[in-house]
């Protein structure tokens, strides 16, 4: 996705600034035109030349010096950048930023560009901290700015605490989803299952599997990468947390069930990439096992099918890991889970399936189409999925939604509730017939009522799930979604 696009790199005069030598060199190897601009400090730290020779370019560093196609017209740097990132900024070009004074190229280009910034700062500790500082990123990030957070850790001052400069995989992760933002996706809630659960047998013990996660932590990262707003639900894995994703960390069946029926309340597709447990030891011994009998029999119960328990307006894709009859095994589990679409995976050969870094599969849809796929990275059987997701969600006729603001508006009343204008009554049931409401905490069966206080409206009684959302005012908005009209609806909030 890095293909061709202008990447600025503004590096200021801090420790951190030999660092964006690796991320320039990460960029430019990813496909994209790396245009650097040095502050005058940050060629104290670190000489033109690293940066010109990693990204044969030209490095601006003075404005009013011929060294580059850019010199004179900074605004035409400006107008090429899809995305300015400055990495490391210091404490004073955060000031100066937030000031909005343009004295050198990178503030002239930071205030002519109408591409998306990334700041990253770096800096001292106490310096990161003060109050100043704070006030200046609240102030860029109020503008639109996106901050990726420094890190923890031991600073070139000796100090420990936040300063330093954020992974490398941080940063190009927050220029990549600035990248994506209007991508296919956009606007598009994506929830994703990554890894292997794993159910306890005693304290120290637990039945497993040997997924990595990595073709779910590629799903996730795709789908940000074009626009989605993604909730991954991961179980422990080794791999590094996706910047600019939800992550949701589970261990078991049971984790991972209440966490999907949570993050599918608002979804627009579901992709279940886990291998997840068909089996539990029935019982959890509450004190680690002893070998003292020469043979331990194990009892194990089913666990629940997640993907075929869980329903609702969204696309779902289920992921198929077959050792042998492979296409029909896959096609068994899309009608029996009632799928849009089934990843058959073949796992025999060394280089698909888990733990690597390929996979050769097949995508079979609800229509019947077969498409085999040849050997390729989890990242491209990534984006092939999530193009036959935005094919499905092309087709998805829009529900009927309701928005509605949270009743009374005086933030001074205790309870809130649901006011149904007159002119949306009629796509509800009478009053006292019951219909069922899904809610990213379960799903309930509610009647419309009258309210004396309120002849004009109608409003929906109240239940746990208010209880269940302390944040929300009077006031806020909430969306109800027709799923069935007089029988079942959707409430989904943050919209
Ligand atoms: O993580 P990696 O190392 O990258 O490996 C990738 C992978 C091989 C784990 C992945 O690509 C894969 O194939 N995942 C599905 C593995 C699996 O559990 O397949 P299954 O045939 O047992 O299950 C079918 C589908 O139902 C899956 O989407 C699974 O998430 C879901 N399921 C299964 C059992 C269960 N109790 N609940 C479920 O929701």
């Amino acid at each position: 996705m890095l293909t061709n696009k202008t990447i600025v790199l503004g590096i200021t005069g801090g420790i951190a600034a030999y660092k964006a030598a690796d991320i320039a060199s990460k960029l430019t190897q990813a496909g994209a035109r790396v245009e650097v601009i040095m502050t005058e400090s940050a060629t104290k730290f670190i000489i033109p030349l690293t940066l010109r020779n990693i990204t044969g370019r030209a490095v601006v560093t003075d404005m009013f010096e011929l060294a580059s196609e850019f010199s004179v017209e900074h605004v035409a740097l400006a107008d090429a950048a899809d995305v300015v990132a400055i990495a490391p900024a210091t404490a004073n070009t955060i000031a100066s930023l937030a000031a909005g004074i343009a004295d050198d190229m990178l503030g002239c280009i930071v205030l002519a560009t109408r591409a998306p910034i990334v700041v990253a700062p770096s800096m001292d500790v106490n310096m990161f901290e003060n109050p100043i500082t704070q006030e200046n990123l609240s102030k860029l990030k109020a503008r639109g700015f996106t901050i990726v957070d420094p890190a923890y850790g031991r600073m070139a001052s000796g100090k420990v605490g936040l300063g330093r400069l954020a992974e490398t995989e941080t940063i190009i992760g927050t220029i990549k989803q600035m990248l994506g933002r209007n991508g296919d996706l956009a606007g598009k809630r994506i929830t994703v299952t990554a890894g292997g659960t794993q159910e306890p047998i005693d304290p120290v013990r637990h039945i497993g599997n040997r997924s990595s996660g990595k073709m779910g932590y590629a799903v996730a990262e795709a789908a940000r990468d074009r626009g989605a707003a993604v909730s991954l639900i991961t179980t422990p894995t080794c791999l590094p947390e996706p910047v600019g994703v939800e992550v949701i960390h589970v261990q078991t069946v049971s984790e991972m069930r209440e966490a999907v029926i949570k993050a599918t309340a608002r979804a627009d597709a579901l992709i279940m990439a886990a291998a997840v447990a068909d089996y539990k030891p029935k019982s959890v011994a509450k004190a680690k096992i002893k070998k003292d009998s020469p043979s331990l029999t194990l009892e194990l119960v089913r666990t629940p099918d997640i993907l075929a328990e869980v329903k609702g307006n969204f696309i779902k894709v289920g992921f198929a890991a077959e050792s042998e009859d492979t296409i029909d095994n896959a096609r068994r589990k899309l009608q029996e889970k009632q799928l849009d679409l089934i990843v058959a995976n073949d796992i025999t050969s060394p280089d698909s399936g888990f733990g690597v870094d390929t996979n050769k599969v097949t995508l079979i849809d609800r229509d019947g189409k077969v498409e085999s796929l040849p050997l390729l990275t989890k990242r491209e059987v990534a984006d092939k999925i999530l193009d036959r997701v935005v094919e499905f969600l092309a087709k998805k006729p829009p529900l009927q939604r309701i928005e509605f603001s949270l009743w009374p508006p005086s933030s001074t009343e205790r309870y809130k509730r649901i006011n149904i204008p007159e002119d949306v009554r009629h796509l509800f049931p009478e009053d006292k017939v019951p219909f069922l409401i899904e809610t990213d905490i379960g799903t309930f069966s509610v009647c419309v009522k009258r309210h004396e206080n309120t002849p004009s409206h109608i409003h929906l009684r109240r239940t746990n799930w208010f209880k269940a959302h302390p944040e929300l005012k009077a006031g806020d908005k909430v969306a109800i979604e027709v799923i069935e009209p007089m029988k079942k609806y959707r409430l989904k909030v943050g919209i």
